[in-house]
This record gives C-alpha cells, sequence and structure tokens, in this order.
C-alpha cells in the first residue's frame, strides 16, 4: 500500500510518502518569520503556497504519479487552527479526487511511531519536546497516555521566548544551545515539577529579568540545566511508575545534545536505555503522517469526510490505538 501523508501542525508544511512501512519521500517547505514567533496567518499562508509544489516534490522524490497513491493519512490535530487547515483540505481533496481512503492521524502520536519504528525501541517512555508541545507519554490499556506534562508553556517556545529577548532568530534552540556550552555559571532559577507535571513560564521570566545581571552564555547554560532535569525528572517518575526500561526522545528540542545526555545518565543508571528518534523525524514531517497513518489503516481505521473536521486540541490519550 502507498499511503501519502500531509503534516501542517504549525510551521512545517510537509508531505511524505510511505510504501508498505518504507518511506520513500519526505518533502518539506518550512515558514520562518522574519520577526519574533509563528504568525498563524502568515504560516498558514504560507501552507497554502507550498502545498502544491511540496506535494509534486514529493511524488517525484518518491518515483510515482498521484494516481498510485492508494490512501492519504494528514495531521489532523494538534496544532495551530488555521495551520491544520491546510492539511485537512489538501486530504479531504486528494481521498475525493482520488476516491482513495481517508484517515486523520493524531501529530504527537505520529512522532512516536516513527521514533519507534526508526530506533527499535519497543515500549519506551516517551518525552515529546517541541515549540508547542512538552509531554511524557507511554502505553497503557491501548493508548498512549500522558503522564506528565507542561501546565503551562511548552519547553521550545520557553526557549524561544529567551531567545527573542536575546534577540536570537526563530528558532532560538540551537543557538541557546551553542550559548549554554560556552556558560560555566550555575544561576538559580525557579524548578518546577509538581507530581509528573512541569512549567517553564516562571523560569522565562526570571531569566528575562535577570538578562542585565549576568552573561547570556551563564543564563542560556543554567537555563537548560533546570529546565531539562524537571524533564528528566517527569520521565524518570513515569518510567518508575510504570516498570519501563526505555526512553524516546522526540520533538524538535530532542536534538539538544545536552538533554539527551542527561537522559541517558539517568536510563543507564536505571539500567535502561535511551534512545532519540533521527533528527528529520524529530522535526515536524509528512513522512510521520504517513507512516502512522498507513498503520491505522492496515488496522482497519479510517476518518470518514463527516468526522475529518480538524481538532487543533486533540489528545494524545483520546486515540485508540488498536496495535498496543
Ligand atoms: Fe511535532
Amino acid at each position: 500500500m502507498i499511503t501519502l501523508g500531509i503534516e501542517s501542525t504549525a510551521h512545517t508544511l510537509g508531505v511524505g510518502i510511505v510504501k508498505d512501512g518504507e518511506v520513500l519521500a519526505n518533502s518539506k517547505s518550512m515558514y520562518s518569520p522574519e520577526k519574533g514567533g509563528i504568525h498563524p496567518t502568515e504560516a498558514s499562508e504560507h501552507h497554502y503556497g507550498n502545498a502544491v509544489n511540496t506535494l509534486k516534490n514529493a511524488l517525484s522524490k518518491a518515483g510515482i504519479q498521484k494516481e498510485d497513491i492508494d490512501s492519504v493519512a494528514y495531521s489532523q490535530g494538534p496544532g495551530i487552527p488555521q495551520c491544520l487547515q491546510i492539511a485537512g483540505v489538501v486530504g479531504r481533496s486528494l481521498s475525493q479526487a482520488l476516491d482513495i481512503p481517508l484517515v486523520g492521524v493524531n501529530h504527537c502520536i505520529s512522532h512516536i511511531e516513527i521514533g519507534k519504528s526508526e530506533t527499535g525501541a519497543q515500549d519506551p517512555v516517551t518525552l515529546y519536546v517541541a515549540g508547542g508541545n512538552s509531554q511524557v507519554i507511554a502505553s497503557s490499556e491501548g493508548r498512549y497516555r500522558v503522564f506528565g506534562e507542561t501546565i503551562d508553556i511548552a519547553i521550545g517556545n520557553a526557549l524561544d521566548k529567551i531567545a527573542r529577548k536575546m534577540g536570537i532568530p526563530h528558532p532560538g534552540g540551537p543557538e541557546i544551545e551553542k550559548m549554554a556550552e560556552k556558560g560555566s555559571k550555575l544561576i538559580d532559577l525557579p524548578y518546577v515539577v509538581k507530581g509528573m507535571d512541569f512549567s517553564y513560564s516562571g523560569m522565562v521570566t526570571k531569566v528575562v529579568r535577570m538578562l542585565n545581571k549576568h552573561s547570556k552564555e551563564d543564563l542560556c547554560y543554567s537555563f537548560q540545566e533546570h529546565a531539562f532535569a524537571m524533564l528528566v525528572e517527569a520521565t524518570e517518575r513515569a518510567m518508575a511508575h510504570l516498570g519501563k526500561k526505555e526512553v524516546l526522545i522526540t520533538g524538535g528540542v530532542a536534538a539538544n545534545k545536552r538533554l539527551n545526555q542527561m537522559m541517558k545518565e539517568m536510563a543507564e543508571a536505571r539500567g535502561g536505555k535511551a534512545y532519540k528518534a533521527p533528527l528529520k523525524y524529530c522535526m515536524d514531517n509528512g513522512a510521520m503522517i504517513a507512516y502512522t497513518g498507513q498503520k491505522m489503516l492496515e488496522h482497519g481505521v479510517e476518518t470518514s469526510l463527516d468526522n475529518s473536521t480538524t481538532n487543533p486540541n486533540w489528545r494524545t490519550e483520546q486515540v485508540d490505538i488498536p496495535w498496543l
């Protein structure tokens, strides 16, 4: 079966093509704001404007014609409402025009599924860390359940907010990581873990208020050390609670080396193992939507036109996963 998947939950418009579980193409076009963060209307205009060429690009990379596609998957949520529309419109149009099945895919779950497939992790506790999401997720009783998450802003969003105040363009994470490597003084910041949940807004406010008192390098270093330790703590607690030995890190912030190092140390100290999804699948992409959509269709899950409306607040634990 050949499945085409469309991703458009935030800044990336992605089109992936998967044949029998193998990725044939993974094309993308990314919206980058000239200044500030993601502007929803501008991002959606970017996605509409690049939908056809990204689609054509993926078909040509896969060496197939649109008539060869057997099914269409699209990111149905969660995400920025204006951006989500594009995957929905393109997915529905292709499904109707080619008379092929349609399946709406949960974006967060697709990160987990392609991450498991690429790393070989069997039943990990997943730390999904990105601009809009920060969740500790694990399988339990036929669903992926969120065991811990941010109670205010996502870690990627926190990094972007600090970067903006430091004059670093979006996305700010990679530059903050470079500066953090040069920092050495650990400045005390609010460390907020409540049960399995965590919070970043107070830490961001404190860093911003101290911009004139400390070097950017020391502030970036201190932010990373505090913020990542909170994520590792929540992940470790989920592992202990569920008796799981594997961790999978995915999402844009998974690219951060320090976070991976801290997670690896924790997992190994528990006799477990930490896996990182390949960078191209940590970032938003169409291949993960195609891959997960194909798996859902193979297990009899299909989305009718009536139920195909996008859902910006679609929760990970609302989706039945037949193969868990
Ligand atoms: Fe994502």
